[in-house]
Order: C-alpha cells, then structure tokens, then sequence
C-alpha cells in the first residue's frame, strides 16, 4: 500500500491504495463518489467517464499512481446544484432512461463541448457512440448537446 495525494473535484484528498488501483474505485469505495459508474471495467463503454486534466477519460483504464498528481473532475463536481449548461439541458431534454450510463454521457457532452462549442450531429454521434447506452437515449442526447451548445452561446 502507499500513500497518494488527488484533486477531485477541486478538493485535496489522501488516500491509501495499492499502486495499480483503478481511478474508478478510488472514486467509488474510498472517496464515496458513487455517481462514477462501473459497468464493463475495460475502457469499452463509458460509464465510467470522468475529466482527467480535462480529458475525457474511462476511470476503469487509469491507475491511482498515473492519476495522482493530475486534476480530477467527476459528475459530482460539473456542479454542486445541477446548474452547469450540459446537466440543465440534459433535464430539459428528459434525455435518461434507466439513467446509469448518464453520468458517463454526461461527462462526455461537457468534454465535447469544452472542445468543440458547437458540434454538428456527426461531431456529436461520432463522440457520443463511444459512451454506450442500452436504452437508446442517443437522439435525446444529440438535442441536449445541442440546447446546452446554444445556452452556452447566449452565456
Ligand atoms: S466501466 Fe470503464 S469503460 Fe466501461
Ligand atoms: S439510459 Fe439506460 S443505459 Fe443509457
């Protein structure tokens, strides 16, 4: 075990873990930060998207020891009221269904968003595929990136 120090969500935190920890269960059991999902624990769905120095980044493919020294955003921390653009947006559209991919979708539209302000529907399906929803929320999706794509140019 050692000793790691991480930025979440603009916090400082100190963990004990060993060094090969995957992000997302540093996220899950030893921060309590639940909204982080876990589904297929190999990069390939999304669920467990978060920010990592800005980057849109599957928490299962990070270890604590390649995370530690950089800057960690989860869902719990796009906002403390559910005021940022993409989540504003997400309720306006009713864009979940069973809901447990949205936070990994979520966390993708901030990131698409943060990089390209206003995306086209290729732009948005291109990046949006990549964070798998079973219940095929994926056109919600595109009118939610869109609303929250036009809030942000009227900010
Ligand atoms: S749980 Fe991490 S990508 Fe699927
Ligand atoms: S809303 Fe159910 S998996 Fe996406």
């Amino acid at each position: 075990m050692a000793h790691w120090l991480l930025t979440v969500n603009g916090k400082p935190h100190e963990v004990e873990a060993e060094s090969d920890m995957p992000l997302l269960w540093v996220l899950r059991d030893l921060l309590g930060l639940t909204g982080t999902k876990f589904s297929c624990g190999e990069g390939a769905c999304g669920a467990c998207n978060v920010h990592l120095d800005g980057e849109l980044i599957p928490s299962c493919t990070v270890s604590i020891s390649a995370a530690s020294s950089r800057k960690i955003v989860t869902i719990e921390g796009l906002s403390s009221d559910a005021s940022h653009p993409v989540q504003r947006a997400w309720l306006d559209e009713q864009v979940s269904q069973c809901g447990y991919c949205q936070p990994g979708q979520i966390m993708a539209a901030a990131a698409l968003l943060e990089k390209n302000p206003e995306p086209g529907d290729s732009d948005i399906d291109r990046v949006m595929a990549r964070t798998l929803c079973r219940c095929g929320s994926y056109p919600r999706i595109r009118k939610a990136i869109h609303r929250a794509a036009a809030q942000g140019k009227k900010a």
